[in-house]
C-alpha cells in the first residue's frame, strides 16, 4: 500500500523525490494530518500547516509572532532558524522578522519609497534587461533559462532599483548565485555572501547619505513619518531584505512558470494567442496561476506561538514554531476548482503565494511586472520555446521555504541576428 493510500503512515517529506513532487504528500497531510508535527532537516520541530482555511487563518493571527526570539528551543541562537549570516547583525531588525508595533513603523516607512508609481516608472527598465538577456542566447537554439534568464533578471533588476551602481553588480549576481546554489546546504559560503551584501550596502548608504538620488536606497534614506527617519541600520536591513526577499522568489517564478507553462501546451498556445492579439487580461491571469500552481515560496517564513492556541484541531504550546505550506493551501481542493489543473484564466485565484496580513509581499506589484515581462517576452522572442531535458532528470533545490529548479535545459530555433 502506498503511504498516499495508507492514513496511518506519514509519507516522508524533506526527500528528492518530495522535492521534484511534493504535492502528492501535501495532498495527503491535508486530509490526514492538516496541522502536522514534524521534525525538519535541520533537527528543529515545526507545525506544518497545509489546508487553505487554516493557512488563511494562521498567516494573520497576531498570537503567532515573527521574532525568533519567542522560539521555545533558541534554535535561531544556534543559526537553525531565518536567514543564515543575519544574527547578530543589524540585518535582524527587517519586516519579516519582527511585530507591531515595530512592523508598522518600519513598513510605512519603506512603503512611502517602494511606491506602486516607483514600480510602473521601473517598466521599460525590466523589458530592457528582459531583451538583452535574450539577445545574449537567442542565435544560440539552446540555453540554460535559470542560469541565463530567471535568475539574473531579478538581481539587475533590484540592483537599479535599488541604485547599486553598474559596475558593482556583478559582485551582486556572484554574492546572490552563492546564496542560491546553496541555500539548501552550504551554510558557511552563505553566511559568507549575506555578510559581504551587508558591508556593501552599509557602505553604500553611507555614501547614498552624502548624495541623495532617485533610487530606492535614497528613497529609504529620505523617507520620513511624523518625524521619524529610519536609521542607517535600519536602512541596510531594509535593502538587504528587499534583495533577499525579492531576488529568489522572482527567479523561482520565472523558471516553475516557464516550465509549468512548456508542459501545458494548450494553456501555452491560448497565451500566445493572446499576446499575438496585443491583449493584456490572461497575462496578468496566467502569472497569478503560475503563482498559485507551482509558486516560488513552497513554505512562508517562519512563526512563533506567542500564547497557547488552537489551529485546524491542533493544540500549538507557546514558543512552538508554525510554517504555513502556501504550496499545499494553494492546492486545496476545499478553495480551488480542479486545483491540480493549470488554468491560465482562473476567475477567484484568491491564492496565498504573496502571503496574506500584515506581512503581505511588499514587492508583489515589482514581481508582478517582472514575471509579467520575462513570461510574454520568452513566448513571443521564442515561440517554439521547449524543454530539453527529460523531466525526471531535472532537479529541484532542496531548500526548505523556497521551490525552484536547479537548471532548466531548453531548445528553441536559433534567431537570425
Ligand atoms: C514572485 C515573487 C515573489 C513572491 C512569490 C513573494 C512572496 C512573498 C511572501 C509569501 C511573503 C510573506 C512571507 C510570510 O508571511 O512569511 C513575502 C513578503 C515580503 N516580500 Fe515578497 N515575494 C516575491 C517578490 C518580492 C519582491 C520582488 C520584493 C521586493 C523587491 C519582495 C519583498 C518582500 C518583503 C519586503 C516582504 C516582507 C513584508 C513584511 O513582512 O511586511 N518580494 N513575499
Amino acid at each position: 500500500m502506498s503511504p498516499q493510500s495508507c492514513p496511518r503512515t506519514p509519507p516522508a517529506l524533506f526527500t528528492w523525490q518530495f522535492a521534484t513532487d511534493p504535492y502528492p504528500t501535501y495532498a495527503w497531510l491535508r486530509e490526514h494530518s492538516p496541522v502536522h508535527r514534524t521534525v525538519l532537516p535541520s533537527g528543529v520541530e515545526a507545525w506544518l500547516v497545509t489546508r487553505y482555511s487554516d493557512a488563511r487563518q494562521a498567516l494573520a493571527d497576531a498570537r503567532l509572532s515573527k521574532n525568533p526570539a519567542h522560539h521555545s528551543e533558541a534554535a535561531h541562537a544556534k543559526g537553525k532558524v531565518g536567514i543564515p549570516g543575519e544574527r547578530g547583525a543589524d540585518l535582524m531588525t527587517h519586516l519579516l522578522n519582527i511585530d507591531p508595533p515595530d512592523h508598522t513603523r518600519l513598513r510605512r516607512l519603506v512603503s512611502k519609497a517602494f511606491t506602486p508609481r516607483r514600480v510602473a516608472e521601473f517598466a521599460p527598465r525590466v523589458q530592457e534587461l528582459a531583451d538583452g538577456l535574450i539577445d545574449g542566447f537567442a542565435a544560440r537554439g539552446t540555453a540554460d533559462l535559470i542560469h541565463e534568464f530567471a535568475f539574473p533578471l531579478p538581481i539587475y533588476a533590484i540592483c537599479d532599483l535599488l541604485g547599486v551602481p553598474g559596475e558593482d553588480q556583478d559582485d551582486f549576481r556572484d554574492w546572490a548565485g552563492m546564496m542560491i546554489r546553496h541555500g539548501g546546504g552550504s551554510r558557511g559560503g552563505v553566511a559568507r555572501s549575506v555578510r559581504k551584501m551587508r558591508e556593501y550596502l552599509t557602505d553604500l548608504i553611507h555614501r547614498k547619505r552624502a548624495d541623495l538620488g532617485d533610487d530606492l536606497i535614497s528613497g529609504l534614506i529620505r523617507s520620513s513619518d511624523h518625524g521619524e527617519h529610519l536609521t542607517e541600520g535600519e536602512a541596510a536591513a531594509m535593502a538587504f531584505i528587499l534583495l533577499f526577499a525579492g531576488f529568489e522568489t522572482t527567479v523561482n517564478l520565472i523558471g516553475n512558470g516557464s516550465y509549468a507553462l512548456l508542459r501545458n501546451p494548450d494553456q501555452r498556445q491560448r497565451l500566445q494567442e493572446s499576446l499575438a492579439a496585443g491583449e493584456s487580461a490572461l497575462l496578468e491571469s496566467a502569472v497569478e496561476e503560475l503563482l498559485r500552481y507551482d509558486g516560488p515560496v513552497e513554505l512562508a517564513t517562519w512563526r512563533f506561538a506567542t500564547e497557547p492556541l488552537e489551529l485546524g484541531g491542533q493544540r500549538i504550546g507557546v514558543g512552538e514554531p508554525v510554517l504555513v505550506v502556501l504550496a499545499a493551501a494553494d492546492r486545496d481542493p476545499e478553495r480551488f476548482e480542479q486545483p491540480d489543473t493549470l488554468d491560465l484564466a482562473r476567475r477567484d485565484n484568491q491564492h496565498l503565494g504573496y502571503g496574506h496580513g500584515i506581512h503581505y509581499c511588499l514587492g508583489a506589484p515589482l514581481a508582478r511586472l517582472e514575471g509579467q515581462v520575462a513570461i510574454a517576452t520568452l513566448l513571443r522572442r521564442l515561440p517554439d520555446l521547449r524543454v530539453d531535458a527529460d523531466p525526471e532528470e531535472l532537479r529541484w533545490r532542496g531548500g526548505l521555504i523556497m521551490r525552484g529548479l536547479r537548471t532548466l535545459p531548453v531548445a528553441f530555433c536559433p534567431a537570425t541576428p
